[in-house]
């Protein structure tokens, strides 16, 4: 069985150069290797829960989605799809939710971080919050569960909600399964590559910093621009310099080579001036991301295709989501109506259409009546009653007592008509009639 490894990113921002060092790189990378069946996907439902600008969301998905495809994502190799083109992820939320204790969403780090927030300003302890931010993690268990991924790669702060994830995951198994686990325990990758990358002024990157280095937008310029704006210490040039510490280094280090990590090193030991550095880091950066950026802008430019790839993602994913969710639902009782056991064989033989009784008067003046079957043969013929309501209580009889009540009826069998079929043909209005 490959190994699933399956993480999303919520569509809310501007990715920068952080997320590309700590999340996009890793994970294509690891994508790659064999054995491995990796899960990328545009988590636009969580937006959702952060955003109430449309056009933000709509933008943000779109170059989320340019930039995994222009780092060199594949297609072909990875399922990669946007959360809200996958309607089983809702309902497998619904089916989690009432499992999920509301205890345990209590204990949930966002939520306490906004009452906490709330609490320390005097307002009232859930003001602003909303019902997708309460059961954000619900959500992202279903996520996680409808791929049955192995692995999630995430940042530190997102652990918990793996380990939400791991536990609804087995009370649905204890539930539900019956000795078979429908879901796989999901297990947090936190690799040291996660560790997020400083930003300008050495604390992590983050856009709430303000600290950011772009990733495509801006071009060029925009890069060489922030990256001038890297933090150093005062030192002049030909001063030597302590590598260790700096921001610039840590940096560059993200995108050289073991040789070059050294060999810049050394060169700051010796004095090298730190806008030479800032050169050097750029011409390093942008040899990575400089042919990606060109990709991108061409991606960028035909919405359309990328659409096309996320359908087809969107197929794949489903492949997969559709048929386990058609599991799940019967599992909790969401089932088809069967007929039951003992009717089933009843219901299995074709089922004679019903004769009818049809009552008429005739030029004679007199009353009459006969039984045609469905193909209009005539099975039972009546001589001709003086009144119609005479007639009517003959057929009356016949249709409640069946064959017994045509002993001394003033009737005849139909032409080649067996006493067998007529019997039968009574006995199943008799039948019809009680029902
Ligand atoms: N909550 C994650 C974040 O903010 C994004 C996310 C949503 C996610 N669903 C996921 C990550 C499933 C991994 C797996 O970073």
């Amino acid at each position: 069985m490959p190994q699933r490894v399956l993480t999303g990113i919520t569509t809310t921002v501007t990715l920068h150069l952080g997320n590309y060092v700590g999340a996009i790189r890793p994970c294509i990378a690891a994508s790659r290797e064999p054995g491995v069946e990796s899960f990328f996907f545009m988590a636009d439902y969580h937006a959702l829960i952060k955003c109430d600008e449309p056009d933000r969301i709509e933008r943000s998905r779109l170059q989320i989605a340019a930039t995994w495809l222009a780092a060199g994502l594949d297609p072909a190799r990875v399922t990669f799809y946007r959360q809200s083109d996958i309607p089983e992820i809702p309902e497998l939320t619904w089916l989690l939710t009432c499992v999920t204790g509301k205890g345990q969403m209590n204990r949930a780090h966002a939520y306490k971080a906004a009452v906490d927030a709330n609490l320390a300003a005097g307002e009232d302890p859930d003001a602003n919050v909303s019902m997708g931010l309460y059961c954000y993690p619900i959500l992202m268990a279903a996520d996680i569960l409808m791929f049955n991924a192995h692995r999630v790669p995430v940042g530190k702060d997102q652990v918990q909600h793996i380990e939400m994830a791991r536990d609804v995951a087995q009370r649905f198994n204890h539930l539900f399964g019956r000795g078979e686990d429908f879901f796989v325990l999901p297990e947090a990758q936190v690799d040291a590559e996660m560790e997020l990358l400083p930003g300008l002024d050495g604390r992590k990157m983050s856009k709430s910093y303000d600290n950011v280095i772009p990733l495509f937008e801006g071009g060029a310029k925009a890069l060489r621009e922030s990256i001038a704006r890297i933090v150093t210490d005062s030192r002049l040039p030909g001063e030597p310099k302590d590598p260790d510490g700096s921001a610039l280094v840590t940096i560059h280090d993200a995108f050289a080579t073991p040789a070059q990590r050294a060999a810049f090193r050394d060169e700051l030991r010796a004095g090298l001036a730190w806008g030479e550095a800032k050169q050097r880091l750029f011409d390093l950066i942008e040899a990575e991301i400089g042919p990606m950026r060109a990709r991108y802008d061409a991606l960028m430019a035909h919405p359309e295709r990328i659409e096309q790839t996320l359908q087809e993602g969107a197929a794949k994913a489903r492949a997969i989501a559709a048929p386990l969710l058609a599991r799940l639902r019967e599992a909790v009782g969401l089932r088809r109506f069967q007929p039951l056991k003992a009717a089933s064989a009843e219901a299995a033989r074709p089922k004679a259409a019903l004769a009818v009784f049809k009552q008429y008067r005739e030029a004679d003046g007199r009353f009459y009546f006969k039984l045609s079957a469905h193909d209009g043969r005539v099975l039972l013929q009546s001589e001709g009653f003086a009144g119609g309501r005479e007639a009517g209580e003959w057929v009356k009889r016949l249709k409640t007592e069946g064959a017994a009540a045509l002993a001394g009826a003033p009737v005849a069998r139909g032409d080649g008509v067996a006493e067998a079929e007529l019997a039968e043909a009574l006995a199943a209005l008799v039948a019809a009639n009680a029902a």
